[in-house]
């Protein structure tokens, strides 16, 4: 049924976790199973990296250490996982991904959105995804629900509120690649909701691929829909 590269955004506590487990659930059900991964850390690499990132005692990081931390960890998770994953035709969830740097550190740490975005785009050799599904929920909220034990968690609330008004601004800046879904919501309506966006993708992207079947069938002579088989 893939490939396609979905990206599950929003705050610690927006209830990401839940959401994909429950997507992933039924991915796999209704076809195959997803390629489930996050960041920072789906790698043994990025584990190492997601460490230095959250621990308390990295308090001195510098921001622009900091971005290019996040960006390492992205390159070795996009080589690694996403790249051969979608290579075979599978179907991808991460849990975070670019728009986390273009919120958290170009946004609320104020380094840029363009700097981070060219950061992130020579990191993962311009890997973007098909479909971001942002959980908006209010930082109070977010706050109430996650622990708050890392370095990055452990930040004020001034800067969870710019993280929060950073996602609504890159959803609004990208409108094609974003999808906002109120978190505050039943987890079974957030669910269905997600479960709406997806297939629609799902089905855009097999409308893509059959395209592409009949207009290389006609370009090599061949007759209409006897091209080569996209991955299904
Ligand atoms: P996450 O793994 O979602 O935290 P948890 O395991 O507590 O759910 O992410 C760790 C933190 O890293 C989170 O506060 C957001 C932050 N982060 C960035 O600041 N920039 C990034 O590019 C990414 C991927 C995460």
């Amino acid at each position: 049924m893939g490939p396609l590269f979905l990206v599950v955004e929003g705050m610690d506590g927006a209830g990401k976790s839940t959401q994909i487990e429950r997507l992933a659930g039924w991915l796999t059900r209704a076809a195959s199973p997803p390629v489930v991964t996050r960041e920072p850390g789906a790698t043994a690499i990025g584990g190492r990296i997601r460490e230095i990132l959250l621990d308390p005692a990295s308090a001195a990081m510098d921001p622009k250490t900091e971005a290019l931390l996040y960006a390492a960890d992205r390159a070795q998770h996009a080589a690694e996982v996403i790249r051969p994953a979608l290579a075979a035709g599978r179907v991808v969830i991460s849990d975070r991904y670019v728009d986390s740097s273009l919120a958290y550190q170009g946004l609320a740490r104020g380094l840029g959105i363009e700097r981070i975005l060219d950061l992130s785009m020579w990191a993962t050799g311009d890997l973007l995804p098909d479909l971001v599904i942002l959980l908006d929920v209010a930082p109070e909220l977010a706050r109430g629900r996650s622990g708050a034990t890392d370095r990055i968690e452990l930040e004020g609330q001034a800067f969870h509120q710019r993280v929060a008004d950073a996602y609504w601004a890159l959803a609004r800046t990208y409108p094609d690649r974003f999808a906002v879904v109120d978190a505050s919501a039943p987890p079974d309506a957030i669910e269905g909701e997600i479960r709406r966006l997806v297939e629609a993708r799902l089905e855009a992207g097999r409308e893509v691929r059959n395209e592409n079947r009949v207009h290389h069938g006609k370009g090599c002579g061949l007759p209409t829909g006897a091209g080569p088989q996209a991955p299904s």
